[in-house]
């Protein structure tokens, strides 16, 4: 059945022509005798893909004859050995792939330095058929530009997922260790073809149980499924587990005792888990213990596990997502405030992982202030996969564009004399014992956030990207079939976060629906438009944080009386009848302060910030004239109206397409539309009523007032 179990590695078989004029490239497959584990994955991967892709079965040999297919490592196919491989640069994850000549007869290889660059190269060269590459003159390289390319899972122990809209937990915590549900291969090898090489388990807001032994041999039990796909396993840590879980009255940084009891803690979970990845911790944030509850900071808080963990190579992950209850200043300045002079104070292998914007996870939000400002800490990228507030499981929301323009983004920071801006001549300053550049103006040189995630502009010797899964237990995995889109251009950038949204929708359309192009390029205007329309249906103009308080689902811009003020989405708009929007210029909270001087000034003026952040950090009045010639109330208007538009025009789109689709998931997504297609009407409706009448403007000229 279509029921979207088989995500993009779904292998249906080639059109006749393709296969025909390809077939002499796929004569037989040679594969290391005595394969890994991880050889091993690679080899069934290759057997299993091709029979679906050829609709046939490929002989598997031990002599490469002509039409071969070569997988291995120098050091397990003396046949990979004999071949002049350029595998120098491509270190212990890359591949190369290439059309080459074994005895005079033409034949392809997938060779790496190791097995899992193998099993990497080996989901690439399927994904060349799939989408219907020629196989000729085949000399690709590929190597990640992140380290650690890690899901975060939000699963608790329960079963239950914190924002997960695709069913409970995949972890079976019940039947762990001893049954490992077959599914669990399947989770690792969808990741293995995106090069997802690491998994948080368990949700931020945790519970220490995760810490005890019999949490830890479950975890050993998946650890053991993921290995040959390259994934390793983390848990998040919760700060106060040695008063928890252990007999200790503190679980202070400085306290020896809990420095010890963490040693033993950890070398308990190296026993069980040799490979295990390291830690996530969300401390002193919506009321997570953490170091400050004993006066110490986070990185002295970071720097205690850190310690634990650096004999046995593992990480801290340390989220800089950190939400007081009281909270005197913008809300969006608080990350920056708190981390930004740490820099340099944490061990060096932690990472301070930092969502993508300064509030959280919203439709749109501009870049984190934080990234580029933190030269001498490795700053990893969080990205929510998971549609907390983009309409959960059913709305068609493709957030591939979202991750694009914060990677893009110009931070406009002094980068370090790295790379490509080493070789031009420019004043130099000293600051925290290295060189920067000390231009006026630093924009444009590309210091973009992809150059800070990828360790590039500041030279980290730690980089990595984390997104907040979206898998679930159901059939499809992720909610919605356009949802695995998600899960799939989060590991995509991961890997290349120069690859662009468009180029990478077009590629899982091709796996996921068909190569036809009819199909491919209206379905991928679709996708690369429907992140703009959700902006617009609910949060336009830079707006943001205005759904429900709590579940976060729908419009509700009146709610002003829950005790915390950033409970309220009236803390967020701030209109009245003189105007809208959040000052965060030098008159207001000040937050633009917090940006390169560069970018501070463009988004600190009126005239010059790009108008989709202009109600993040601006208070206008009504009758503001935006760049359309209209005044902002109906520019308001007209954004809204537009997003539902839009949302119609992708249910038309998705009507025409029926000839390409199979009538299970064609139907799954025509109705999860209409869903879509109601809801953006409700926040339309909802959004314009209530502004409305706060603002005392009417409805602009042929516009239908609300049902
Ligand atoms: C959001 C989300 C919470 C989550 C938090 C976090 O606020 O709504 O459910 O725990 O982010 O990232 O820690």
């Amino acid at each position: 059945a279509e029921d979207g179990y088989d995500l993009w590695l779904r292998y249906q078989e080639l059109p006749a022509e393709w296969r025909s004029a390809n077939a002499k490239s796929l004569r037989s497959l040679v594969a290391p005798q005595n394969p890994s584990p991880t050889l091993a994955a690679a080899r069934d991967e290759l057997s299993r893909g091709l029979r679906g892709l050829l609709g046939e079965e490929v002989r598997l040999n031990e002599k490469a004859g002509r039409g071969a297919l070569l997988i291995g490592t120098p050091a397990s196919s003396p046949l990979i050995a004999g071949l002049d491989l350029p595998l120098g640069d491509l270190g212990n994850e890359g591949y190369v792939i290439r059309s080459v000549e074994i005895g005079g007869r033409a034949a392809t290889a997938i060779a790496a330095n190791s097995d899992i660059g193998v099993l990497y190269g080996t989901f690439h060269f399927l994904r060349l058929l799939q989408t219907r590459q020629p196989l000729v003159d085949l000399a690709i390289e590929s190597r990640p530009s992140v380290q650690l390319r890690l899901l975060n899972h939000w699963d608790n122990l329960d079963g239950s997922v914190e924002r997960g809209y695709a069913g409970q937990s995949l972890w079976d915590w019940w039947k762990l260790p001893d049954y490992r549900d077959p599914r669990y291969t399947d989770y690792a090898r969808a990741n293995a073809s995106l090069g997802i090489n690491g998994t948080v388990l368990n949700n931020v807001n945790t519970n220490a149980n995760s810490l005890t032994p019999g949490y830890i041999a479950k975890t050993a039990a998946l650890a053991e499924v993921f290995r040959p796909y390259g994934i390793r396993v983390y848990l998040s840590a919760r700060f106060s587990a040695p008063v928890e879980i252990g007999s200790l009255e503190t679980a202070d940084p400085r306290d020896p005792a809990v420095r010890d009891w963490w040693k033993a803690k950890v070398d308990e979970i190296y026993k069980a888990i040799p490979d295990f990845g390291g830690f996530l911790v969300k401390a002193n944030s919506e009321g997570q213990p953490g170091p400050q509850d004993y006066g110490r900071s986070h990185a002295e808080g970071a720097n205690m596990l850190a310690e634990a963990l650096r004999p046995h190579g593992g990480a801290v992950m340390w989220r800089a997502f950190v939400y007081s209850d009281v909270n005197p200043e913008d809300r969006a300045k608080q990350a920056y405030s708190e981390f930004q002079p740490l820099d340099g104070q944490f061990a060096d292998n932690v990472l301070l992982q930092v969502k993508n914007g300064p509030i959280d996870f919203q439709p749109r939000e501009p870049f984190h202030p934080l990234f580029g400002a933190m030269p001498s800490t490795p700053l990893m990228m969080e990205f929510q996969i998971t549609k907390e507030y983009l309409g959960f499981a059913t709305h068609l929301v493709y957030v591939g564009p979202l991750y694009e323009e914060v990677l893009d983004a110009d931070t406009c920071q002094p980068s370090l004399l790295v790379g490509a801006a080493a070789g031009r001549d420019r004043p130099q300053i000293e600051a925290n014992g290295r060189s920067y550049n000390n231009e006026e103006s630093s924009c444009g040189n590309g210091a973009t956030v992809a150059r800070v995630i990828d360790g590039s502009l500041h030279n980290y010797s730690r980089t990595g990207v984390a997104g907040v899964a979206n898998i679930g237990r159901d059939r499809n995995w992720s909610g919605s079939i356009f949802n695995q889109a998600n899960w799939y251009v989060f590991g995509r950038l991961a890997w290349n976060p120069d690859l662009g949204a468009q180029e990478i929708a077009e590629e899982w359309l091709k796996m996921t629906f068909t190569a036809d192009k009819q199909f491919v390029d209206a379905a991928a205007e679709m996708m690369m438009r429907s992140r703009e329309a959700a902006v617009d249906y609910m949060t336009p103009l830079g707006l943001a944080h205005l759904m429900g308080t709590d579940h976060h689902y729908g419009p509700a811009p009146w709610v002003s009386e829950l005790p915390q003020p950033e409970w309220n989405p009236v803390y967020y708009h701030r209109a009245d009848k003189n105007g809208i929007g959040f000052d965060r210029t030098a008159e207001g909270s000040d937050a633009v302060a917090q940006y390169a001087p560069p970018v501070a000034g463009r988004f600190g003026s009126r005239a010059k910030i790009p108008e989709e952040y202009l109600l993040w950090f601006h208070h206008l009045p009504w009758d503001y004239t935006t760049s359309s010639g209209r005044i902002l109330w109906e520019e308001l208007v007209h954004r809204y109206d537009r997003g539902v538009g839009e949302v119609e025009a992708m249910q038309a789109t998705w009507a025409e397409l029926k000839p390409f689709v199979d009538p299970e998931r064609f139907a799954e997504t025509d109705s999860f539309l209409r869903i879509q297609q109601r809801e953006a009407r409700w926040w339309r409706d909802a959004s314009i009523a209530y502004f409305r009448e706060v603002s005392g403007c009417k409805l602009p000229a042929g516009v239908r007032p609300p049902e």
